[in-house]
């Protein structure tokens, strides 16, 4: 018993040298021969987005696939600097101070200038311009702007530019704040409020894609989207626009936003 033990300890101890040995032996051969996909490494961009607000950016069901017009753009950019974008799915809630955590490096997600957003990022050249709608049920009359909000309930998601718009309306009867873009619709829908107050282009998809949703009136706010990065990333904010400014000469952006919006 006690021999056997002895040998096992041997006979294991043998096996671990080995191993070593061939550990060592392999592992410099294996760095200094990196393969072909080592040498083609391009540095990552790393994008945090909210990936539930098409048109700009959604998930795609079947493929699990990021899409979008901010998806597309932001591959572009990346491309242009000689880099490659990695979209990080992140919530709205909380995207902000994501970025100044490091989590990523920019953030690409129809998020519009605010001078108040400005205080702590930078933004790159606005490259959308979008406003605050409001959506109704088809069957709502009365509902034609703002000041029509007076005592109505009404859905946003939170922390948008749609949520500021809401709260400032005078009288306004309740905002009801949600996550997720998606789901302040659904709300409206469901009839549990009056309105929902959301980016035009994302309010335009949600209405071509359901019949029982209009948009009322006129956008209300003039906005436009920036992409977000941290201030002392001054470097990133110089490469972004200028990569921005020649997709817009190569045409590569109109042949982005031609595909999401039409000509
Ligand atoms: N443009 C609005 C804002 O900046 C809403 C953006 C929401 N984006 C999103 N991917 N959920 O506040």
């Amino acid at each position: 018993m006690k021999k056997s033990g002895l040998l096992l300890i041997i006979g294991v101890a043998i096996i671990v040298v080995l191993a070593v040995a061939l550990a060592l032996k392999k592992a410099p051969e294996q760095a200094a021969a990196p393969g072909p996909e080592a040498q083609e490494e391009v540095p990552v961009l790393k994008v945090g987005c909210d990936v539930a607000f098409p048109p700009f950016e959604w998930q795609d069901e079947q493929t699990g696939e990021f899409k979008g017009f901010d998806i597309e753009l932001i591959q572009a950019i990346a491309e242009q600097m000689g880099m490659k974008a990695e979209i990080i799915n992140t919530a709205w809630d909380g995207i902000l101070p994501g970025l100044l955590n490091g989590n990523y490096d920019v953030i690409v997600s129809a998020m519009t200038i605010t001078d108040e957003r400005a205080q702590s990022v930078n933004f790159s050249d606005p490259y959308f311009t979008a406003g605050q709608v409001i959506v109704v049920r088809k069957d709502t009359e009365g509902i034609t702007q703002p000041s029509d909000l007076k005592g109505k309930k009404v859905s946003v998601q939170i922390n948008t530019t749609g949520d500021f718009a809401a709260s400032k309306i005078k009288g306004i009867g309740e905002v009801k704040r949600f996550n997720l873009a998606p789901d302040a619709f659904l709300e409206l829908k469901n009839g549990a409020v009056d309105a929902c107050i959301m980016d035009i282009a994302v309010a335009a998809d949600a209405v071509k894609n359901d019949d029982s949703l209009k948009i009322v009136g006129a956008p209300f706010t003039v906005e436009y989207y920036g992409i977000a990065m941290r201030k002392d990333r001054e470097d990133l904010l110089k490469n972004i626009n200028k990569a921005l400014a020649t997709l817009k000469s190569t045409g590569k952006y109109d042949e982005i936003y031609a595909k999401y919006f039409g000509e």
